[in-house]
């Protein structure tokens, strides 16, 4: 049996999706449970990008104490140094640096011939030898990269210390029995191939993602890269869950394992999704709300009869649990503290206190609180804690069929301030985010706008996420209430609050 190392790059490739953008605690979070999860590699980020990029793979680096650390750089010394600040304090620094090989890349982007960027990565390479442990490369569009000057290329930055060579297809471009024949050519034209190991990176432009990569591991790749729920630039990149349970379900045919626990991937699906606000399809494969649902009469006599006539994978296996344990208003803080352990949320004994009234208050209105309402409440107000300069006091929103929809709105500013403002629209939403925008200094426009129910029931919590272009930049965020207006009026507050944390964190002058 192989082992395949699971290479997860959701805080950075993952990241990049449109849209996407996480705050500092949001990706501690993430990082924490791919931690659980148990990949082998977290790329937590592209260091020299910006200063908030720079300290949250600094931070997860420092933090994270079960899996290698890796953060991207290209191929040049300022990228390298920033990197190693942000990497050093890991448990096994590891960097993961590129440079495009392909003609394209070469000609529009590069504007260097085939022997400069050999020459530039090789440079690099061993510069960065001289800081990191483990060099990761990555031949960035390999895959329309004419097949004798990639071995090339490969070689010589084996060569020069890398110790882990990634062929990505980084425009989703190439068919599996082609990628299979890329690491073929590599392992018979590469002199050092044995001394490196080889890692898939694809993306899903054509749909092909996943059977590229697998189609990798069976032409020797022994690492795979992607990210959770399949998130990332463009069609987004292979999907870890996927590539990990096909490869246990099919374990007789693909002889290869991970170190994957896949009774965690439920929980860390949902995370990326709810931080992200990436809602994940119902038909999704692994983790999709349909994935383990048999409709057809057919189907569920045949399931009823055997499972295994038309369901090859358990829900348990992947961590979905029917009879998830529910707490109420008489439940106490220990029942409550208890429970968000076992659920795997690090709170200490200060931010519980806070989350206990949080809950209390909840569970007045709402009979049960579900698993998915705490991991809701937990994250809600986590993201909200480093971040409140605008707070909402009061809202009151008046609508009827026949009448001009009216909002009236009182918040706090940063300094306390009591600001109150009341503004109509054409409908309840837009009367309500015409008021806010009345409170807070700015223009907003209203980019995305997407409601989702925390579980079911008619008393379910409604999880607001919103993209804004808040003085020019683009911010989104989340809200959580048990009514849909006041859910959007915080998610509305959160993604303005948080511009304005990052603009104070860079301290950027506004430009609206
Ligand atoms: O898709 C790609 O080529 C990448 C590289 C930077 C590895 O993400
Ligand atoms: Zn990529």
């Amino acid at each position: 049996m192989q082992k395949i190392k699971i290479f997860d790059t959701t805080l950075r490739d993952g990241e990049q999706s449109a849209g996407v953008n996480l705050n500092f605690s949001e990706k501690l979070e993430i990082a924490r449970q791919l931690d659980r999860l148990q990949v082998d590699i977290i790329e937590a980020g592209f260091p020299a990008a910006s200063k908030g990029d720079f300290s949250s793979v600094q931070h997860i680096a420092n933090s994270i104490k079960n899996c290698s650390v890796t953060g991207l750089s290209r191929s040049v010394i300022s990228d390298i140094d920033s990197a190693w600040e942000a990497l050093k304090g890991g448990i096994e620094p590891r960097l993961h640096l590129f440079i495009a090989t392909s003609p394209i890349h070469r000609k529009y982007k590069l504007k260097q011939s085939k022997e400069q960027v050999i020459e530039t990565a090789v440079n690099s390479v061993k510069y960065a030898a001289s800081k990191f442990p483990i060099i990761q490369w990555s031949a960035e569009d390999a895959c329309r990269t004419e097949l004798p000057y990639l071995a090339e290329i490969v070689e010589e930055v084996i060569q020069a210390g890398a110790s882990v060579i990634n062929i990505p297809d980084t425009v989703g471009y190439i068919t599996p029995k082609e990628y299979g024949e890329i690491f073929q050519y590599l392992n018979n034209h590469v002199p050092s191939i044995n001394k490196v190991s080889l890692s898939a990176h694809c993306h899903d432009d054509l749909g092909l993602a996943i059977s590229n990569s697998l189609v990798a591991i069976e032409n020797g790749a022994t690492q795979v890269e992607g990210t959770i729920n399949g998130i990332g630039e463009r069609a987004g990149n292979a999907a870890l869950e996927e590539l990990a349970v096909a490869l246990h379900i099919r374990q007789d045919y693909y002889h290869a394992y991970t170190s994957l626990q896949l009774n965690e991937i439920s929980r860390t699906s949902s995370l990326v999704s709810k931080l992200t606000g990436m809602v994940v399809p119902a038909n999704k494969a692994i983790v999709g709300r349909n994935a383990f649902a048999h409709e057809s009469g057919i189907h569920q006599d045949g399931v009823l009869k055997e499972k295994s006539t038309y369901e090859i994978i358990s829900p348990e296996l992947v961590g979905f649990h029917s009879n998830s344990m529910v707490l109420g208003k008489h439940s106490g803080r220990h029942a409550f503290k208890n429970r968000l352990s076992e659920l795997g949320l690090s709170i200490d004994d200060k931010e519980i206190q806070s989350l206990f009234s949080v809950f209390k208050d909840l569970a007045d209105r709402k009979k049960e609180m579900t698993d998915e309402d705490l991991v809701a409440i937990v994250l809600e107000e986590q993201m909200s804690k480093e971040t409140r300069f605008y707070e909402l006091i009061h809202l009151q929103v008046q609508y009827g069929t026949n009448q001009v929809p009216t909002a009236t709105v009182t918040l706090s500013g940063s300094q306390n301030e009591v600001i109150q403002e009341a503004s109509t629209g054409g409908g309840s939403i837009e009367a309500l985010y015409n008021t806010l925008e009345k409170c807070v200094n700015g223009e907003v426009n209203l980019l995305d706008y997407r409601i989702q129910s925390v579980g079911a029931g008619r008393d379910a919590l409604a999880q607001v996420y919103v993209k804004l272009k808040y003085c020019e930049v683009e911010t989104s965020g989340r809200g959580l209430a048990q009514d849909v207006l006041e859910a959007s009026a915080r998610a509305y507050l959160n993604a303005i609050n948080r511009e304005i944390y990052m603009r104070k964190l860079t301290k950027q002058p506004v430009k609206g």
